[in-house]
């Protein structure tokens, strides 16, 4: 049975990637909407698919989206646009504010559309600093202060709310730094891969101890259309990442070594917000869903070498 699937933010890393794999389901029809303020029209599908469309326009104008969403009536929506990147976020509170504008924008659409159910791009930032390691879903009280934290927290509550009152079905996907080739160059992991396969030296916030992990995209987007394709995790939350800890400064090392680099690791003063000390999930969840062990952090950074490289020497 044929599908008519909305992705916002959909030119940018997570959401072309879901969308490139989407539209491998002849059943899918997806369309994207962006309006490409990071995101580009690179990252869309081969022109070989017929079953995509892109739209250009902002989700956080109701006129524009409600245009879109009552002409196509969609089954299912990805809510993935937002203004992303710890810098651009410290940089610009106000407009990171305005997204709540694009999720309340969604969901009164879906609701009188008769979308069937809509998949919201949360973050490990709603956990904030840790209270406990590892995060889970249900037991570790969320910690939003910044504005990007709150707009994701925000955007949980109108979610539960909107299933509360109206009956409309969610799935909150937690995510944890998630990596990929279509990931923009600022940041951190392509920006290591670039920086070490040129030689040039690798720059650090702080002595590089804070602790992240680091998913790569293909875990996300199975997990993602795996509870798409069975209609899990209904009503739910779910974190979306890996488990494996490392620290900044141990992956300018990883980054260093498997490249063969010359780069050296340069530290610049600490953000003085931002940048949180550790973040682990309690991805049981998404481990029982997909079954089998996530991509490791050394094939994932080898997988990102090989393309930076491969597009440093075609000169793309
Ligand atoms: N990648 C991660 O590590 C990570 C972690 C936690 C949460 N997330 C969330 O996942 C989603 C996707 O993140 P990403 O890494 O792909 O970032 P991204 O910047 O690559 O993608 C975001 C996309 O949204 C578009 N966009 C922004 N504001 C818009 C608006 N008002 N209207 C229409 N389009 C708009 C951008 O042009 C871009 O294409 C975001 O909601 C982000 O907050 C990502």
């Amino acid at each position: 049975m044929s599908r008519i699937i909305l992705v916002t933010g959909g030119a940018g890393n997570v959401g072309g990637s879901l969308v490139r794999e989407l539209v491998k389901n002849p059943d899918n029809f997806v369309v994207v909407v962006d309006n490409l303020s990071t995101g580009d029209l690179n990252k869309m599908p081969d022109k070989q698919y017929p079953n995509w469309r892109f739209i250009k326009a902002d989700t956080n104008d109701f006129n524009e989206l409600s245009a879109i969403m009552t002409s196509f009536r969609f089954d299912y929506v990805f809510h993935y646009s937002a203004v992303v990147g710890v810098k651009r976020t410290l940089a610009n509170p106000i407009k990171v504010l305005h997204d709540i504008e694009g999720i309340k924008n969604m969901l009164s659409l879906a609701k009188n559309t008769g979308v069937k159910r809509t998949f919201f791009s949360s973050s490990s930032e709603v956990y904030g600093e840790p209270y406990e390691i590892p995060q889970n879903e249900e037991t570790t009280p969320l910690n939003a202060r910044l504005p990007y934290a709150i707009v994701k927290q925000t955007g949980e509550c109108f979610i539960r709310s909107y299933y509360r009152e109206y009956g409309l079905d969610y799935t909150i996907f937690r995510f944890f730094n998630t990596y990929g080739p279509l990931q923009s160059n600022d940041f951190v992991v392509p920006k290591f891969v670039n920086s070490a396969l040129k030689g040039e030296d690798i720059p650090i916030y702080g002595k590089g101890e804070q602790t992240r992990t680091f998913c790569y995209i293909d875990d996300n987007i199975e997990t993602t259309i795996k509870i798409l394709n069975e209609g899990s995790f209904r009503n739910d939350v779910i974190n979306v990442g890996s488990d494996f800890e490392i620290s900044i400064l141990e992956l300018a090392e990883l980054v260093i070594e498997k490249t063969g680099s010359s780069s050296k690791v340069i530290h610049l003063p600490a953000l003085k917000e931002g940048d949180m000390t550790r973040r682990r999930p309690d991805n049981s969840k998404m481990k029982s869903l997909l079954n089998r062990p996530l991509v490791s952090v050394e094939e994932g950074i080898q997988k990102m070498i090989d393309f930076h490289r491969n597009r440093m020497t075609m000169n793309v």
